[in-house]
């Protein structure tokens, strides 16, 4: 574990923001470290340079004609660890406190696609490469927290190379911690962000206002009219193309309450959506969410300013079947409509993914969480998350193989936000679930399928 830990620390050195273009030449350092981890592991390894930041590849050597062939994805790219000050260990200075290690993208996702390598490698050291059940590739990107614009190119580039039977990923939370968990609907993503545009510069807000509409009372409004009082989201047209929930999905008691996401968050109360439970509302609805807004004074004190602009970044949460093209369109119209004279609207559609939904009885399915149960001694749990991976559907698509989404973050690893964390165990535990569910997945060509009483017997949704 100790060398697990070193490598662990290493990978975490390195700020690989995607985000931010002055981290460009940490963004090939990593990938460069990458390349050098997938080696010692016993695999061959290559940099892929695209239009974006590298893609890295690892492949076990001469991949078998009668194993099945896992590809194993996963994004060394990490969100911007601002706000610095909330930090209580800098976040590209990991440090173990409690049982877990602190850094950004500890949990999201270095900690999760190493401990698949260092599950591979613990395989090759102990029985050769030939001891691995199945082929393996790793598929390690560098901008899915971006909305991965460079991997689908590469995917039809590279289609024949890549092409598995079957994908896995951990890039999903478990409901709780410790309990295993299967996701098998993740939520789409679309970006727009506008700007509202006024007098050519800031104006004395005694002398102007009244006469001059204001860019930041617009931008308010313009937000205001995305929700209606019950929180349905007000774009005529959003809802059109939602399916309700699998009938299988609704016979199932879910096992997380609002109870559960107030302590997680510590949000006053909750509300959302009218008509849906909390969990619907995250796996299963669409949403509308600001993701930051500005324009106008934001320093000490008061200044009587009319702001000549203001801001918008908007993200739209999609499920099956919307498609991210036309929300997006839906949503440019709607501004649009609602948009008072006196100011000129700028809008900029960003990037998008649609939602992915598989079947967890499918074959590959069963035999994750078959998996699951065996290293978790636990039956498993099925769930929709509301998180995103954009290039799921591209991955579908091109290399048309299904995702197993095997979660090894706990609901405490705080993506995204400060102190962002990943407990040892989960590491651990990482490391151990690759061993096993390799195993599974090649027990199934072996056995044309599952006997039975292997079969977990999932008994709860989330
Ligand atoms: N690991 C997450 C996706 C995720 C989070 C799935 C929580 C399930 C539960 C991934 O790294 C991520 O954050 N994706 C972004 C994509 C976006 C920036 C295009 C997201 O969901 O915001
Ligand atoms: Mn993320």
């Amino acid at each position: 574990m100790d060398t697990h830990l070193h490598d662990l620390m290493e990978f975490l050195r390195i700020p690989s923001i995607s985000a931010q273009s002055s981290h460009a030449k940490e963004m090939t350092r990593c990938a460069q470290w990458l390349v050098t981890k997938l080696k010692v592991a016993g695999l061959d390894a290559s940099l892929h340079n695209t239009g974006g930041f590298p893609v890295v590849i690892g492949k076990s050597h001469n991949l078998q004609a009668s194993q099945p062939t896992v590809l194993i994805y996963g994004h060394y790219d990490v969100q911007p660890p601002e706000p610095f000050e909330e930090w209580l260990s800098p976040p590209f200075e990991p440090e173990i406190r409690e049982g877990r290690i602190y850094a950004r993208g500890a949990t999201d996702n270095k900690g999760q696609i190493l401990a698949h390598i260092l599950g591979v490698q613990e395989t090759i050291q102990r029985e050769g490469i030939a001891g691995l059940p199945c082929n393996v590739i790793f598929l390690i990107e560098g901008e899915e927290e971006i909305g991965s614009p460079s991997l689908h190119r590469f995917l039809e580039v590279h289609r024949s190379e890549l092409k598995p039977d079957i994908i896995v990923i951990s890039d999903t939370g478990m409901v709780k911690h410790g309990v295993p968990t299967l996701t098998y609907a993740l939520r789409g993503v679309a970006a727009l962000e506008f700007v509202v545009h006024g007098p050519s510069h800031d104006l004395h807000s005694g002398v102007y206002g009244g006469a001059v509409v204001n860019p930041l009372t617009v931008a308010a409004r313009l937000v205001a009219s995305l929700h209606d009082s019950s929180w349905r989201v007000a774009i005529p047209g959003f809802y059109d193309a939602v399916r309700d929930l699998e009938k299988w999905e609704c016979d199932i008691k879910s096992i997380i309450s609002d109870a559960d996401i107030i302590e997680q968050t510590d949000a006053p109360a909750l509300d959302g959506e009218a008509g849906y439970n909390v969990i619907e509302r995250i796996g299963a609805r669409p949403t509308a969410e600001v993701n930051g807004m500005g324009g106008g004074y934001q320093g000490e004190g008061t200044k009587t300013v009319l702001p000549k602009q203001a801001f918008v970044k908007l993200t739209f949460r999609l499920v099956p079947n919307q498609d991210p093209t036309q929300i997006l369109e839906l949503a440019e119209t709607h501004l649009r409509a609602q948009c008072p004279k006196g100011v000129r609207l700028e809008i900029h559609q960003g990037h998008s993914g649609p939602a992915y939904f598989f079947d967890p009885q499918s074959t590959y399915g069963k035999a994750a969480q078959i998996a699951l149960k065996k290293a978790f001694h636990q039956e498993p749990i099925l769930c929709r998350e509301g998180g995103s991976i954009p290039i799921l559907q591209s991955l579908k698509s091109v290399l048309e193989a299904d995702s197993l989404l095997l979660a090894l973050a706990s609901p405490d690893c705080r993506a995204h936000s400060p102190n962002e964390n990943f407990p040892l165990e989960n590491f651990q535990m990482g490391i151990r679930l690759n061993q096993i569910l390799l195993k599974e997945i090649a027990n199934l060509r072996f056995r044309g399928d599952i006997p039975p009483e292997d079969i977990a017997q999932v008994s709860h949704i989330c």
